[in-house]
């Protein structure tokens, strides 16, 4: 009978584990920079209820914003070791990886967020996607963020306001070249940065949508705001093909479902944060938002447009030529 006993005890320890094995649900890890009421913030939040809601028991996403897992200068390379498993950095911060992704911060190439969506749709912009594969990166999908405004201690009105004055720039070197062009200095540093050195008057301004300028605070900290939308700011959701290949082919359709829809909200609210983040800093009075008559936005334009030419040859010719399409 003791034999017995103990046979039973085993079978059932053996049973009650097993089913602890495949009750425990698989940790999917999302790390961000931005705050969680921004598109990405709210993007990501949206990827988590979907996936666990039809995959219940078996996925969990965490979400980590505002730099809190990983920052700017080390969530790739965490993706790239399996560390987290979906990032969704702006377009403007892998060119590590690939240089064709640097069409995206080309100085007055898209007219609005219309002809940026519509080339992304494109098929030139959908083979942007895969522009990383070699490198063990897999692009899922587009997220809109919007177009960027410069922010300063002084007005900034015409180029030659930006002679001189350092801005805080992501790391690619389109954007070093942009604010070259008007004898600005360019300093590459992490987003989680930025508040401070503003604050500190290490830099005298940076580049930003409206949804980053106010969640951010920068507008506290910046006395001018010059409505430029000289450039976007758009993201890439990316996962590693390491882990997107160990997933059962019928998970990942529904995590890809799940992401295109996180997508499509994340889109909405991009779109209705500009006139919303905008409006709720003007409403502040802590920054004087600057209007650019049409021969001061010029003035910028002819400054900065020739930084294309630099970038051509790494870009692509006939790429640059599919985004100035877009603008129909
Ligand atoms: C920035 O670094 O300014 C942005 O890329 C932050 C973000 O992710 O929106």
């Amino acid at each position: 009978p003791l034999k017995k006993l103990l046979k039973a005890t085993v079978l059932a320890g053996l049973l009650t584990s097993s089913i602890q094995a495949y009750a425990e649900p698989i940790q999917i890890k999302f790390s961000h920079v931005v705050a969680e009421n921004t598109p990405k913030g709210q993007m990501a939040l949206k990827f988590k209820e979907l996936v666990e809601q039809r995959l219940p028991g078996e996925y969990q996403v965490n979400v980590f914003p505002n730099s809190q897992l990983f920052g700017d200068n080390n969530e790739v390379a965490a993706l790239l070791l399996n560390d987290v498993q979906f990032v969704a950095p702006s377009l403007s911060k892998f060119e590590r990886y690939t240089k064709k992704l640097q069409i995206f911060d080309l100085p007055f190439l898209f007219e609005n967020m219309e002809s940026v969506d519509r080339f992304q749709q494109s098929d030139s912009g959908q083979k942007l996607l895969n522009s990383m594969k070699r490198k063990g990166i897999v692009g899922l999908g587009y997220l809109h963020n919007g177009m960027k405004q410069l922010s300063a201690s002084s007005p900034l009105i015409l180029p030659s306001d930006a002679n001189g004055k350092k801005f805080r720039i992501m790391a690619s070197d389109v954007l070093a070249a942009q604010f070259q062009a008007v004898d600005a200095i360019p300093v590459k540093k992490p987003f989680s940065e930025v508040f401070t050195l503003l604050q500190t008057r290490a830099i005298d301004g940076q580049e930003n949508t409206w949804s980053n300028i106010y969640s951010k605070k920068f507008f506290e900290v910046q006395s001018h705001i010059t409505e430029s939308n000289h450039g976007v700011l758009d993201y890439m959701v990316v996962t590693s093909s390491t882990f997107w290949k160990s997933l059962p082919a019928d998970k990942r359709v529904v995590i890809k479902s799940s992401l295109d829809e996180a997508l499509a909200h994340g889109n909405q609210i991009a779109a209705a944060k500009v006139n919303k983040d905008k409006a709720t800093i003007e409403a502040s009075k802590r920054s004087d938002i600057i209007q650019l008559t049409a021969a001061q936005r010029l003035e910028w334009v002819s400054s900065m447009k020739p930084v294309w030419r630099q970038f051509e040859a790494k870009i692509g010719k006939d790429l640059i030529d599919a985004a100035v399409a877009s603008n129909k």
